[in-house]
């Protein structure tokens, strides 16, 4: 399988691929409630600690295994360790990826779902917003056609092959989507009233930690950048001999950090703003849980000059930033099925789709099972998997080999400094630091 194997046509499509695959609804859905829920800045101090310490070594790692080994995830580790049990860790990653689209593809037919509001003008007569968004929740069903449609599009994608399809619409609508955020977020920092909003996410205070927030904390950095589950083992199998790694690593973990503060820059000071009651603003955040993307931003667009356009524009590209995000998911589950039991890409992708969806109608009617597919692969099956990745990273493989990736075959002039540094903090590091997150956590 190794010698046809495709891969990405240029260093840009690498970089978009990937980050493609990072930024989603993990950054613009996800990460404001995340913070909302952990208490604002003190939740972003430690993601940020995440995404250097665990977040950074670990793109790196996946994307040694992947490209050292040319397989899916399963097999990557198959390959680089025969008959070892280190294959159930890539296997473990599947499942994890099959988990995700579970609630993935629900708030993925959110965003169809209010694109088609904005394009209608009904989203914009609306009064009450969050009324708005409860009555989206109330109907299975309106959630279940979006959810299969969104299913059947990334399915479209991952049939029409890596090249076209990943390279191209992520190239495409990566920077857009940074351009309309920037404008959005000057639009809500202009608000009157926006300024507490900015403090809630800068300015840090111990009032609404939870002891929880470490656990809290890594489990979205690594949702975020797509890490434990081997998405990103999968594109590195895509790389030629020529990408730097840990370059393009630190692009990923860039961009995407990036993407997410914007997020954050957007909905609080715009949620800040336009409450009527400031005095239980963080409550009301934290209430607000999933939907506070889709209940504080249309009040936003409704303060902006052709909001419905402005409405019309943020839903198209969340959805295609979304779609980037889907098809790397599904791209993993897809892979392996094709690879590890010689199912044609077509017979793969169709088995992937058929029960993403049966997992999605039951999201779809039942919030609790949402929240359990939700934290049970975020806060625990990505960083129990990011937790092997790295012993299998730096204690298993040979170091030699671990630098020659890194140094492409020594042709980079990468320090020994850093090399060093890389392997320790997997070696020493982040193994015990995720433990040690998760005995806090649970036990705290
Ligand atoms: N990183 C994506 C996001 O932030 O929306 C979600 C995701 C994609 C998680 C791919 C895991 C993954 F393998």
């Amino acid at each position: 399988m190794n010698e046809k194997r495709v891969t990405f046509a240029s260093k840009v499509g690498v970089i978009a691929a990937a980050a493609g695959s990072a930024v989603g609804l993990g950054n613009i859905w996800r990460f404001p409630s995340q913070t909302a829920d952990g208490g604002g800045a003190i939740f972003i101090l430690v993601y940020l600690g995440c995404i250097l310490f665990f977040g950074i070594p670990l793109i790196i790692s996946e994307f040694i295994v992947g490209r050292s080994s040319q397989a899916n995830t399963a097999g990557a580790f198959h390959e680089l360790a025969p008959g070892a049990p280190w294959k159930w860790v890539g296997r473990l990653g599947v499942l994890t990826g099959f988990i995700i689209m579970g609630f993935y593809m629900v708030v993925c037919g959110w965003t169809l779902d209010y694109l088609v509001q904005s394009l209608t003008g009904s989203l914009h007569k609306v009064n009450d917003f969050s009324a708005n968004f409860t009555s989206l929740l109330n109907n299975p069903l309106r959630q279940i056609f979006w959810m299969i449609l969104f299913t059947l599009l990334t399915a479209f994608f991952i049939l029409s092959g890596v090249k076209k399809g990943i390279e191209q619409s992520s190239k495409i609508m990566m920077p857009m989507l940074f351009l309309i955020l920037i404008i959005l977020a000057v639009r809500a920092i202009l608000l009157e009233g926006a300024s507490s909003g900015l403090s809630f996410l800068f300015m840090p205070s111990l009032e609404h930690v939870k002891p929880t927030v470490f656990l809290d904390a890594m489990g979205q950095a690594f949702f975020s950048l797509s890490l434990g589950m081997g998405c990103m083992i999968t594109y590195g199998s895509y790389f030629n001999n020529r990408i730097n790694l840990t370059k393009t690593a630190m692009q990923v973990a860039v961009l995407d950090t990036m993407v997410a503060i914007l997020a954050g820059v957007i909905i609080f000071p715009a949620a800040f703003a336009l409450t009527a009651n400031p005095g239980t603003i963080v409550d009301e955040l934290v209430a607000g849980g999933p939907g506070l993307l889709f209940i504080t931003l249309p009040g936003l667009f409704n303060q902006m000059p052709v909001s419905m356009l402005w409405a019309a524009m943020f839903f198209c590209l969340l959805a295609l930033a979304a779609l980037t995000s889907t098809i790397s998911l599904m791209e993993v589950v897809t892979l392996y099925l094709h690879e590890e039991y010689r199912l044609s890409r077509k017979m793969s992708t169709f088995i992937v789709t058929a029960g993403v969806i049966v997992l999605g109608v039951i999201s779809s009617i039942s919030a609790p099972f949402f929240n359990l597919l939700d934290i049970s692969s975020a806060k625990f099956m990505l960083p129990i998997g990011g937790f092997f990745i790295s012993l299998f990273v730096g204690w298993y493989l040979d170091k030699k080999m671990v630098y020659a990736q890194l140094t492409n075959q020594g042709t980079l002039k990468t320090a020994v400094g850093f090399l060093k540094t890389y392997i320790f903090l997997l070696r020493y590091i982040v193994p015990p630091a995720i433990l040690a997150i998760f005995v806090y956590g649970l036990t705290g």
